[in-house]
Protein backbone atom coordinates (compact mmCIF):
# COMPACT_ATOMS: atom_id res chain seq x y z
CA UNK A 1 0.00 0.00 0.00
CA UNK A 2 1.75 3.20 -0.56
CA UNK A 3 1.69 6.66 1.09
CA UNK A 4 -2.01 8.00 1.31
CA UNK A 5 -1.40 11.66 -0.41
CA UNK A 6 -3.57 12.99 2.26
CA UNK A 7 -3.49 12.18 6.01
CA UNK A 8 -5.21 13.93 9.07
CA UNK A 9 -5.01 13.29 12.24
CA UNK A 10 -7.26 14.22 15.26
CA UNK A 11 -8.43 17.31 13.32
CA UNK A 12 -10.72 19.89 15.56
CA UNK A 13 -12.52 23.32 14.54
CA UNK A 14 -14.67 24.83 17.15
CA UNK A 15 -15.27 28.42 15.74
CA UNK A 16 -15.65 31.18 17.54
CA UNK A 17 -18.86 31.68 19.43
CA UNK A 18 -18.15 27.79 20.42
CA UNK A 19 -19.40 25.96 17.80
CA UNK A 20 -17.31 22.32 17.13
CA UNK A 21 -17.28 21.48 13.43
CA UNK A 22 -14.98 19.23 13.75
CA UNK A 23 -14.65 17.07 16.86
CA UNK A 24 -11.20 14.40 16.12
CA UNK A 25 -11.62 13.72 12.31
CA UNK A 26 -9.19 11.37 11.12
CA UNK A 27 -8.84 10.23 7.34
CA UNK A 28 -6.52 9.07 4.62
CA UNK A 29 -7.11 9.44 1.32
CA UNK A 30 -5.18 7.31 -1.58
CA UNK A 31 -4.03 8.41 -4.14
CA UNK A 32 -6.17 7.85 -7.79
CA UNK A 33 -9.25 7.16 -5.11
CA UNK A 34 -12.48 9.04 -5.69
CA UNK A 35 -13.57 9.65 -1.87
CA UNK A 36 -16.96 10.42 -0.85
CA UNK A 37 -17.53 12.42 2.24
CA UNK A 38 -21.46 11.79 2.45
CA UNK A 39 -23.33 14.01 5.46
CA UNK A 40 -26.18 16.25 6.25
CA UNK A 41 -26.16 19.87 5.98
CA UNK A 42 -23.89 21.15 8.74
CA UNK A 43 -22.21 18.10 9.56
CA UNK A 44 -18.27 19.76 8.89
CA UNK A 45 -18.01 18.76 5.25
CA UNK A 46 -17.37 22.06 3.76
CA UNK A 47 -15.00 23.45 6.98
CA UNK A 48 -13.21 20.05 6.67
CA UNK A 49 -12.36 21.09 3.16
CA UNK A 50 -11.39 24.44 4.02
CA UNK A 51 -9.27 22.58 6.62
CA UNK A 52 -7.33 21.38 4.33
CA UNK A 53 -7.22 24.09 1.62
CA UNK A 54 -5.89 26.77 4.03
CA UNK A 55 -9.30 28.76 4.08
CA UNK A 56 -10.28 27.55 7.71
CA UNK A 57 -7.89 27.60 10.83
CA UNK A 58 -8.17 24.13 12.70
CA UNK A 59 -7.97 24.26 16.10
CA UNK A 60 -5.59 21.22 16.67
CA UNK A 61 -4.57 17.99 14.52
CA UNK A 62 -2.54 17.03 12.03
CA UNK A 63 -2.66 17.36 8.32
CA UNK A 64 0.18 16.19 6.11
CA UNK A 65 -0.72 16.20 2.38
CA UNK A 66 2.04 14.85 -0.28
CA UNK A 67 4.44 13.74 2.47
CA UNK A 68 4.13 17.49 3.66
CA UNK A 69 3.24 18.51 7.11
CA UNK A 70 0.76 21.29 5.87
CA UNK A 71 0.65 23.46 9.01
CA UNK A 72 4.68 24.14 8.08
CA UNK A 73 4.76 23.49 4.40
CA UNK A 74 1.37 25.02 3.04
CA UNK A 75 2.50 26.45 0.21
CA UNK A 76 4.28 23.77 -1.65
CA UNK A 77 1.27 21.17 -1.02
CA UNK A 78 -1.41 23.57 -2.17
CA UNK A 79 -0.37 24.03 -5.01
CA UNK A 80 -0.80 20.70 -5.42
CA UNK A 81 -4.75 20.92 -4.55
CA UNK A 82 -7.52 22.11 -6.42
CA UNK A 83 -10.50 23.21 -4.95
CA UNK A 84 -13.69 23.57 -7.03
CA UNK A 85 -16.29 25.37 -4.04
CA UNK A 86 -19.53 25.05 -3.02
CA UNK A 87 -20.44 28.62 -3.98
CA UNK A 88 -20.42 30.20 -7.13
CA UNK A 89 -17.98 33.09 -6.26
CA UNK A 90 -16.43 34.19 -9.00
CA UNK A 91 -16.25 37.09 -10.97
CA UNK A 92 -19.41 36.92 -13.40
CA UNK A 93 -18.11 40.21 -15.77
CA UNK A 94 -14.74 38.16 -16.35
CA UNK A 95 -14.36 36.09 -19.29
CA UNK A 96 -13.68 32.40 -18.75
CA UNK A 97 -10.47 32.55 -20.58
CA UNK A 98 -9.20 35.50 -18.09
CA UNK A 99 -10.94 33.97 -15.03
CA UNK A 100 -9.52 30.53 -16.10
CA UNK A 101 -5.80 31.73 -16.76
CA UNK A 102 -5.91 34.02 -13.39
CA UNK A 103 -6.22 30.60 -11.08
CA UNK A 104 -3.04 29.61 -13.49
CA UNK A 105 -1.20 32.04 -12.04
CA UNK A 106 -2.78 31.85 -8.41
CA UNK A 107 -0.60 28.92 -6.86
CA UNK A 108 2.59 30.18 -9.31
CA UNK A 109 2.42 28.27 -12.52
CA UNK A 110 3.45 30.21 -15.26
CA UNK A 111 0.86 31.62 -17.76
CA UNK A 112 0.67 28.70 -20.72
CA UNK A 113 -2.53 29.19 -22.83
CA UNK A 114 -1.65 25.70 -24.55
CA UNK A 115 -2.64 24.06 -20.95
CA UNK A 116 -5.23 26.61 -20.85
CA UNK A 117 -6.87 25.51 -24.14
CA UNK A 118 -6.70 21.86 -23.18
CA UNK A 119 -8.29 22.10 -20.08
CA UNK A 120 -11.84 24.72 -22.00
CA UNK A 121 -11.53 22.02 -24.59
CA UNK A 122 -11.82 19.00 -22.03
CA UNK A 123 -14.96 20.71 -20.34
CA UNK A 124 -16.48 21.87 -23.69
CA UNK A 125 -15.82 25.49 -22.28
CA UNK A 126 -13.56 26.34 -25.84
CA UNK A 127 -16.55 27.65 -27.62
CA UNK A 128 -17.36 30.18 -24.55
CA UNK A 129 -13.76 31.26 -23.67
CA UNK A 130 -14.22 34.70 -24.69
CA UNK A 131 -17.91 34.97 -23.41
CA UNK A 132 -18.64 36.88 -20.02
CA UNK A 133 -19.45 34.18 -17.13
CA UNK A 134 -22.60 35.36 -16.34
CA UNK A 135 -23.80 34.74 -19.95
CA UNK A 136 -23.40 31.52 -19.44
CA UNK A 137 -25.96 28.73 -18.30
CA UNK A 138 -26.08 27.59 -14.54
CA UNK A 139 -23.79 24.23 -15.94
CA UNK A 140 -21.80 26.02 -17.67
CA UNK A 141 -20.80 28.51 -14.71
CA UNK A 142 -19.95 25.17 -12.80
CA UNK A 143 -17.62 23.91 -15.51
CA UNK A 144 -15.42 27.32 -15.43
CA UNK A 145 -15.16 26.48 -11.44
CA UNK A 146 -13.84 23.36 -12.30
CA UNK A 147 -11.85 24.57 -14.75
CA UNK A 148 -10.44 27.44 -12.47
CA UNK A 149 -10.08 24.70 -10.01
CA UNK A 150 -8.06 22.98 -13.02
CA UNK A 151 -5.64 25.34 -14.10
CA UNK A 152 -2.48 24.55 -12.07
CA UNK A 153 -2.82 20.81 -12.73
CA UNK A 154 -3.28 19.71 -9.12
CA UNK A 155 -3.13 16.32 -8.23
CA UNK A 156 -5.87 16.42 -5.39
CA UNK A 157 -8.96 17.60 -6.18
CA UNK A 158 -12.37 18.73 -3.93
CA UNK A 159 -15.53 19.23 -5.19
CA UNK A 160 -17.47 20.86 -2.65
CA UNK A 161 -21.21 19.40 -2.92
CA UNK A 162 -20.67 19.52 -6.91
CA UNK A 163 -24.03 19.54 -7.99
CA UNK A 164 -26.29 19.94 -5.49
CA UNK A 165 -29.22 22.17 -6.68
CA UNK A 166 -28.41 21.53 -10.60
CA UNK A 167 -31.07 19.20 -12.60
CA UNK A 168 -31.01 15.51 -12.87
CA UNK A 169 -28.94 16.04 -16.58
CA UNK A 170 -26.48 18.18 -15.49
CA UNK A 171 -25.63 15.69 -12.57
CA UNK A 172 -25.08 13.16 -15.01
CA UNK A 173 -22.91 15.45 -17.26
CA UNK A 174 -20.76 16.86 -14.06
CA UNK A 175 -20.54 12.94 -12.97
CA UNK A 176 -19.19 12.24 -16.36
CA UNK A 177 -16.47 15.01 -15.76
CA UNK A 178 -15.33 14.12 -12.32
CA UNK A 179 -15.02 10.09 -13.42
CA UNK A 180 -12.83 11.40 -16.74
CA UNK A 181 -10.72 13.05 -13.72
CA UNK A 182 -10.48 10.24 -11.82
CA UNK A 183 -9.34 8.51 -15.55
CA UNK A 184 -6.47 11.18 -15.97
CA UNK A 185 -4.51 10.59 -12.06
CA UNK A 186 -6.55 12.99 -10.37
CA UNK A 187 -7.09 12.01 -6.96
CA UNK A 188 -11.13 13.47 -5.96
CA UNK A 189 -12.89 14.15 -2.56
CA UNK A 190 -16.08 15.30 -2.92
CA UNK A 191 -18.64 16.35 -0.47
CA UNK A 192 -22.31 15.38 -1.03
CA UNK A 193 -25.11 14.91 0.60
CA UNK A 194 -26.94 12.92 -1.89
CA UNK A 195 -26.33 9.37 -1.19
CA UNK A 196 -27.30 8.36 -4.71
CA UNK A 197 -24.11 10.77 -5.65
CA UNK A 198 -21.80 8.46 -3.56
CA UNK A 199 -23.71 5.53 -4.47
CA UNK A 200 -22.65 5.99 -8.17
CA UNK A 201 -19.17 8.02 -7.76
CA UNK A 202 -17.15 6.85 -5.52
CA UNK A 203 -14.45 3.80 -4.33
CA UNK A 204 -14.80 5.08 -1.07
CA UNK A 205 -17.13 6.62 1.39
CA UNK A 206 -16.99 8.47 4.56
CA UNK A 207 -20.06 8.98 6.98
CA UNK A 208 -19.88 12.31 8.66
CA UNK A 209 -21.96 13.73 11.19
CA UNK A 210 -21.84 16.56 13.73
CA UNK A 211 -18.05 16.51 12.40
CA UNK A 212 -17.04 13.30 13.58
CA UNK A 213 -16.66 10.49 10.84
CA UNK A 214 -19.18 7.62 11.56
CA UNK A 215 -17.48 5.25 9.76
CA UNK A 216 -15.22 5.27 6.30
CA UNK A 217 -15.18 1.90 3.55
CA UNK A 218 -15.00 1.01 0.38
CA UNK A 219 -18.50 1.47 -0.97
CA UNK A 220 -19.01 -2.23 -1.82
CA UNK A 221 -17.93 -3.36 1.86
CA UNK A 222 -20.11 -0.80 3.28
CA UNK A 223 -23.27 -2.00 1.71
CA UNK A 224 -22.01 -5.72 2.14
CA UNK A 225 -21.33 -5.07 5.86
CA UNK A 226 -24.38 -3.21 6.60
CA UNK A 227 -26.50 -3.96 3.61
CA UNK A 228 -29.51 -6.75 3.83
CA UNK A 229 -31.13 -8.43 1.08
CA UNK A 230 -34.96 -8.78 1.55
CA UNK A 231 -37.02 -11.08 -0.56
CA UNK A 232 -40.72 -11.47 -0.72
CA UNK A 233 -42.09 -14.74 -1.52
CA UNK A 234 -45.61 -15.03 -2.96
CA UNK A 235 -46.73 -18.63 -2.13
CA UNK A 236 -49.64 -20.25 -4.50
CA UNK A 237 -51.35 -21.75 -1.48
CA UNK A 238 -51.23 -20.48 2.36
CA UNK A 239 -49.05 -22.23 5.03
CA UNK A 240 -50.11 -23.40 8.24
CA UNK A 241 -46.36 -23.05 9.54
CA UNK A 242 -42.93 -23.15 7.97
CA UNK A 243 -41.83 -26.67 6.66
CA UNK A 244 -38.54 -28.11 8.72
CA UNK A 245 -36.62 -27.55 4.90
CA UNK A 246 -36.66 -24.13 5.32
CA UNK A 247 -36.50 -23.34 9.26
CA UNK A 248 -32.83 -22.84 9.26
CA UNK A 249 -33.19 -19.63 6.76
CA UNK A 250 -34.21 -16.41 7.91
CA UNK A 251 -37.41 -15.98 6.70
CA UNK A 252 -41.02 -15.43 8.87
CA UNK A 253 -44.73 -16.22 7.98
CA UNK A 254 -47.13 -12.96 6.11
CA UNK A 255 -50.30 -12.02 5.23
CA UNK A 256 -51.67 -15.48 6.77
CA UNK A 257 -49.21 -17.37 5.69
CA UNK A 258 -49.61 -16.59 1.73
CA UNK A 259 -46.55 -14.98 2.18
CA UNK A 260 -42.76 -15.59 2.79
CA UNK A 261 -40.46 -12.77 4.00
CA UNK A 262 -36.89 -13.45 3.70
CA UNK A 263 -34.47 -10.93 5.33
CA UNK A 264 -30.97 -11.45 6.15
CA UNK A 265 -27.88 -11.90 3.95
CA UNK A 266 -25.08 -9.64 5.65
CA UNK A 267 -21.37 -10.74 4.40
CA UNK A 268 -20.07 -13.13 1.95
CA UNK A 269 -22.26 -13.45 -1.21
CA UNK A 270 -24.74 -11.47 0.12
CA UNK A 271 -28.15 -12.76 0.00
CA UNK A 272 -28.93 -13.46 -3.22
CA UNK A 273 -27.16 -16.40 -3.11
CA UNK A 274 -29.54 -17.36 0.15
CA UNK A 275 -32.44 -16.16 -1.42
CA UNK A 276 -31.49 -18.61 -4.51
CA UNK A 277 -30.77 -21.57 -1.84
CA UNK A 278 -34.13 -20.84 0.09
CA UNK A 279 -35.90 -21.21 -3.97
CA UNK A 280 -34.58 -24.45 -4.04
CA UNK A 281 -35.11 -25.56 -0.58
CA UNK A 282 -38.77 -24.79 -0.78
CA UNK A 283 -39.08 -26.88 -4.30
CA UNK A 284 -37.94 -29.62 -2.48
CA UNK A 285 -40.14 -29.12 0.32
CA UNK A 286 -43.23 -29.21 -2.79
CA UNK A 287 -44.04 -25.48 -1.49
CA UNK A 288 -45.33 -23.53 -4.81
CA UNK A 289 -44.48 -19.74 -5.05
CA UNK A 290 -46.00 -17.55 -7.60
CA UNK A 291 -43.67 -14.93 -7.52
CA UNK A 292 -39.70 -14.00 -5.91
CA UNK A 293 -39.24 -10.21 -5.23
CA UNK A 294 -35.48 -9.40 -4.03
CA UNK A 295 -34.60 -6.04 -3.15
CA UNK A 296 -31.07 -5.23 -1.45
CA UNK A 297 -30.76 -2.54 1.16
CA UNK A 298 -28.97 0.87 -0.70
CA UNK A 299 -26.36 3.39 0.56
CA UNK A 300 -29.80 5.16 1.49
CA UNK A 301 -31.45 2.46 3.81
CA UNK A 302 -27.71 2.35 5.52
CA UNK A 303 -27.29 5.75 5.93
CA UNK A 304 -30.90 6.09 7.41
CA UNK A 305 -30.05 3.25 9.96
CA UNK A 306 -26.83 4.46 10.51
CA UNK A 307 -28.69 8.18 11.20
CA UNK A 308 -31.27 6.40 13.27
CA UNK A 309 -33.38 9.61 12.05
CA UNK A 310 -31.18 11.48 14.90
CA UNK A 311 -30.97 14.42 12.35
CA UNK A 312 -33.48 15.14 9.08
CA UNK A 313 -31.08 16.03 6.73
N1 LIG B 1 -17.62 30.67 9.61
C1 LIG B 1 -18.35 30.03 10.52
N2 LIG B 1 -18.56 30.54 11.75
C2 LIG B 1 -19.26 29.88 12.68
N3 LIG B 1 -19.84 28.68 12.48
C3 LIG B 1 -19.68 28.10 11.27
C4 LIG B 1 -18.93 28.74 10.23
N4 LIG B 1 -18.93 27.93 9.15
C5 LIG B 1 -19.65 26.84 9.49
N5 LIG B 1 -20.10 26.95 10.77
C6 LIG B 1 -20.87 25.94 11.49
O1 LIG B 1 -20.10 24.76 11.55
C7 LIG B 1 -20.91 23.60 11.35
C8 LIG B 1 -20.42 22.84 10.12
O2 LIG B 1 -20.65 23.63 8.97
P1 LIG B 1 -20.15 23.18 7.52
O3 LIG B 1 -18.73 22.77 7.61
O4 LIG B 1 -20.48 24.28 6.59
O5 LIG B 1 -21.06 21.89 7.25
P2 LIG B 1 -21.50 21.20 5.87
O6 LIG B 1 -20.57 21.69 4.80
O7 LIG B 1 -21.39 19.74 6.14
O8 LIG B 1 -22.92 21.60 5.62
C9 LIG B 1 -22.33 24.11 11.20
O9 LIG B 1 -22.92 24.05 12.48
C10 LIG B 1 -22.14 25.54 10.78
O10 LIG B 1 -23.22 26.34 11.18
MG1 LIG C 1 -20.99 22.58 2.98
Amino acid sequence: MSEPILSIRGLTKTYKGGTRALDGVDLSINRGEIFALLGPNGAGKTTLIGAVCGLVRPTSGTMTAFGHDLSRDWRRARARIGLVPQELATDMFETVWRAVAYSQGLFGKPYDPARLGEILKSLSLWDKKDAQIRALSGGMKRRVLIAKALAHDPELLFLDEPTAGVDVELRKDMWQQIAALKERGVTIILTTHYIEEAEEMADRVGIIQGGRILMVDEKRAMMERLGTTEAVIDLAAPLAALPPEIAAFPVELADGGTRLIYRGGNGEGGGRADVAQLAQALTRAGVAFTSLDIHDSSLEDIFVGLLGGKEAA
